[in-house]
């Protein structure tokens, strides 16, 4: 789907920062964007994603878990996502599907396949434009963050969990790589924003 941006990544691979940089120069340069996220992004979707993310909810079953992450993404997509499109606008979504392949499909083990038949009914035709992902692996991510830790029920998964997860990541780049923009985000938080607005102008985005 034209101008539908999504930007994937570990935890403390920086993809906050890269958002807020990439508004910073879409206001600078005029350009009409909207900035979202998921889980959440809209009144309901954000009332899914409480539910999810409650750390009193841990005897939620994985399956439960993707179905919910799909759910939510349907009602954003509607609520938010689609009338900016069509109102001629760049959606910029900080995660979307490739964050339920890696986290769901591999973290919690329900498969890509899985997962992908199931976000297939929640999305449609909202396959993103590009999806840029910020590829770190854990290790480097975790040195990176320097240990600080978000105590959120899916961040008390643990080391092996987000091993798993980026290897989604991989996975779902390589079956994706028509829209995938992969950037390692090595070196300082400057540069990596030069290497994403360059690999939008090189694909016509901006
Ligand atoms: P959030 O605090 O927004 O994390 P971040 O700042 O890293 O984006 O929490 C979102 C969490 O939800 C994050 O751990 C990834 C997870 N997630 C999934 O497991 N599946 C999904 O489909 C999505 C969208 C997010």
């Amino acid at each position: 789907m034209k101008n539908f941006i999504t930007l994937e990544g570990s935890e403390g691979v920086g993809k906050s920062t890269q958002l807020r940089f990439l508004k910073e120069y879409c206001q600078k340069n005029g350009i009409d964007a909207v900035f979202t996220r998921e889980p959440g992004g809209s009144e309901i979707a954000e009332k899914i994603r409480n539910i999810i993310l409650d750390p009193s909810n841990g005897g939620m079953t994985d399956v439960c878990e993707a179905f919910l992450y799909a759910a939510a993404r349907n009602q954003h997509l509607r609520d938010v996502v689609a009338p900016a499109l069509a109102d001629g606008k760049i959606v910029f979504c900080d995660r979307y599907v490739d964050s339920s392949y890696a986290y769901q499909g591999f973290g919690r083990k329900l498969g890509y396949d899985f997962v992908k038949n199931l976000n297939d009914l929640a999305i449609g035709q909202y396959i993103p434009q590009y999806t840029i992902f910020l590829d770190l692996s854990p290790e480097e991510a975790f040195a990176r963050k320097g240990g600080a830790d978000k105590a959120d029920r899916l961040e008390q998964s643990g080391d092996e969990f987000f091993g798993r997860v980026y290897d989604g990541y991989r996975y779902a780049a390589e079956k994706n790589a028509d829209r995938f923009i992969v950037i390692r985000p090595l070196g300082t938080k400057y540069e990596t924003h030069e290497k994403i607005v360059e690999a939008l102008k090189q694909k016509g985005v901006f």
